[in-house]
Formats: C-alpha cells, structure tokens, sequence
C-alpha cells in the first residue's frame, strides 16, 4: 500500500490478512508512487512508521517498485492479500503476475472486496480544498526531485493558471500524468502587465501576484530571479521567498539591464565573471534558513554566443559555491547544445540536479532529456502564449459580428465559470 492517507479500507484488508497468518507489509516507497501517481503528502519513512504501528502488522518493508515480484521471491508467502479493485484496470496485470509467482510455491491471492463509500481518491480532492503550509511546499521540489526521473513544471502568472496547473490531469497508458509544480515566469508575470521583461516589474509587485497562485494551490514554486539584483538585495530576496514557502530561486549569471534570454545574441546579453555570481551564490546560501530551499544558477553561456567549455566552467565553479542546482539555457533550435551540456556535467557529476527550458527545443521529449540527464523541465511561456492568443480570436469576433453570439464557441460557458472555483456555491 501507498498509506498516504490511511482508512478504514486499508484496516479492514489488514484485518482480513491476519486471519491467514503473520502479517507484513509492502509500503510503496516515494519513487515507486511518483512513477505512477503524484508524490505522497508523507515521506516513505513518515507512512512505513504509520503502518508499523497499525493493529495487526508484524513487518513493514519497502516496495521499491510497482511489481511485487521481487519482494515476493524474497519472502515467499502463503498468502498476498490485496483489495479487489486490482482485478480491474492497470493492476490487472500486476495480479496475473503475482498469481504466477506465486504458484511457484504453492502461494495464493486473497481479494478482499473493496471498502464502499469511501477511497484515497476523494480524500485527496478534500486534502487540496484544505490546502498546505508553506513549511509542506517548500519541502516538496527536493522530494520530487529524488523520488522522479523527471519534475515536470509549469508556468503560472495568476490564481487562475495556478489552478490549471494543480487539477489539470491525464491518463497515458494507465499512467496519471500532471504538473508538478510552477514557474513563476519574469517573462509571463512581466509581459502580463503589459511590461517587458527587463526586471521593471519589481519583486515586491511580483511577490503580491504570487500570493494569489499561493493561495489557491498546494504543489511547489520555482521562482525565476533574473539576475538575483544586487548581492545586498538578493539575501533579502531569499529570505522573503523562504518565508512564502517558494522551493526555489533561479538566477541567471548576467549583469546590466536583463533582457529575455530568448532575444540571444540579438540583444546585448553580459555576463557576471565567476567570480562575482559565485559570490552571489554563497551570500544566498547563507541568508538562507531552512536545508530545503534551493539556489539555482542558471548558465547564459550559449545565450551570450560562447561555447560549452566556458559553460562547463561555470557549472563547476558555481556547484562549487554552494548552487543546489544548474540551469542551463539555450534558444537553439536544434537542442544538441543542451545535451553536450547534460553529457559533459553528468560525467563529472552525477547529482548535482540540472534544469532546463525547452522553448525553442520542443521537439525533445521529456522522456529523452531525462536520458540527457535532466532533472528539471521547466514550460516556461506556454500558458500565457495560448491565452492571448485565444483572447484575440474572442476580440476580434466581437469586433467583426458586432455581438458576441459568435464568439460562443471560443467560450466557456458562464455555468462552468461559476463552478470553477471552489467556494462558490
Ligand atoms: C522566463 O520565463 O522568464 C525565463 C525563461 O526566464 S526565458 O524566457 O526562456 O528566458
Ligand atoms: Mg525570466
């Protein structure tokens, strides 16, 4: 079992299981829930400590993946007790290879019918109406980070793309995939204020923007830095991003007037020496209160037209200062740059985390980066970029028909827009 959240289902199995005998416990570890599912609210320690101390268990032990062969080939047991909603779905498969198993030894499956009325489900859905503390959030990116192969992010600039960012799912071959959690985007929360993205738009203004993300969503913040500002101001700006709860700061080795990356060479884009970003890194690190909060740099090399040796240089010298994590950053078309990049890092160093941004490299799964070596994939625009779009279509219908009964179809209905947000009724 995950035992995130424990309910009389998981008692009554644990209770049907000790009428067969000496009971122990398989508690999926972190990795093994994320592969499938989101990441649990618990640490594995925090469950298997739960399940310990449940009537019944004698043993718990840690089900590193979602098949139970090799823990089973390790126990050999009589019995493997399971709720009956495996028979059905995704786990149908896992059940037929259990049964098999254990035939080996004479060993059979017990079903035990599932607990009517009442499931992890919607016990979850009641847990994000509650919401989280900042303590939780900012805790959660370094757990992600360690439990998935890889932490898919998305860009939010306002309450509304926050929500989209926490409920929106799919199933891919039986598999729940969703956002892990946000970008807070200089260049989106800029450019929504009809601002460009030269940090005009200062962080106070920013931070109270946040707030409305914050308020209406659980999972963690990555909050882009730009250039961290001065050393004497950046400090502050960790400790007010530690206290809100934000997992991490990105900032980028460039100095003078910022501009979006995204412009290259076509801009005049200067980098910090060295030495001076190392030394922002290491005031940073030291303003900082909690081990969670992570500082990333993030390398502008190839956005300044240089070339992987000096990129490298940098990644080794900042990981040095004390950064929990690279970001290295590219608007070529082709992404070879970034995985030379991800090669090159990951011989020398097998953890540091590294983050990346494919906009213009889009064509690359998250999937093959993962191969790369990333960590980190951040979607750094795409949430604005189809809302204005679609705006203007909208603009433009009521402008041509002079009413809006055509743009009906561009719309939600008013109906849904009352349901959308929690609370309304
Ligand atoms: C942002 O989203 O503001 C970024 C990423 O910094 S990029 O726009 O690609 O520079
Ligand atoms: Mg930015």
């Amino acid at each position: 079992m995950s035992a995130d959240i424990i309910h009389p289902g998981h008692l009554n199995i644990i209770s049907e299981a000790c009428k067969y005998g000496r009971v122990i416990v398989g508690v999926l570890t972190d990795a093994a829930i994320a592969s499938y599912k989101r990441l649990p609210y618990l640490n594995y320690e925090q469950r298997a400590l739960v399940v310990q101390n449940l009537k019944g268990v004698s043993e718990v032990i840690p089900q590193t993946t979602l098949d139970y062969v090799p823990n089973l080939e390790k126990l050999k047991p009589d019995y493997v007790v399971h709720g009956d909603d495996w028979k059905e779905g995704v786990q149908k498969e896992t059940r037929q290879r259990v049964i098999d198993v254990l035939a080996k030894w004479g060993g059979k499956v017990i079903d035990v019918p599932y607990t009517k009325g009442i499931s992890s489900t919607q016990l979850n859905e009641k847990l994000k109406e509650i919401g989280t503390t900042p303590d939780i959030r900012l805790k959660r990116l370094k757990r992600l980070i360690s439990a998935k192969k890889i932490v898919r992010i998305c860009e939010s600039h306002c309450g509304l793309t926050g929500l989209i960012i926490e409920h929106t799912n799919v199933e891919v071959n039986g598999i729940k995939r969703e956002f892990d959690g946000m970008w807070s985007s200089s260049l989106t929360d800029s450019v929504s204020k009809g601002k460009p993205d030269i940090e005009a738009v200062d962080l106070t203004t920013r931070l109270h923007d946040l707030n409305d993300t914050l308020e209406c969503t659980t999972k963690p913040v990555i909050f882009d830095g730009d250039t961290g500002g001065k050393i004497e101001h950046f400090v502050f700006t960790v400790r007010t991003l530690e206290r809100l709860g934000i997992s991490a700061v990105i900032i980028e080795d460039k100095i003078g007037l910022k501009k979006n990356s995204l412009f290259g060479t076509d801009a005049v884009q200067t980098q910090d020496s060295i030495e001076g970003f190392c030394n922002k890194i290491r005031a940073g690190k030291h303003a900082q209160i909690t081990d969670d909060f992570m500082i990333i740099a993030r390398i502008e090399s190839f956005i300044a037209g240089k070339d992987l040796a000096d990129a490298m240089e940098r990644a080794l010298a900042y990981i040095e200062a004390g950064a929990d994590g690279i970001m290295i950053h590219s608007k070529d078309k082709s992404g070879a740059d970034i995985k030379e990049f991800c090669t090159a890092l990951r011989k020398v160093n097998s953890s540091v985390p590294i983050v990346v941004v494919p906009t213009t490299y889009n064509h690359i799964a998250e999937e093959e980066l993962a191969e790369w070596g990333v960590n980190v994939v951040i979607y750094a625009n795409h949430m604005l970029r189809s809302a204005y779009p679609a705006m203007v279509d909208t603009a433009k219908s009521i402008l041509a028909h002079g009413r809006s009964y055509e743009a009906n179809s561009l719309c939600m209905p008013v109906k849904e827009i009352l349901e959308l947000i929690p609370g309304t009724k």
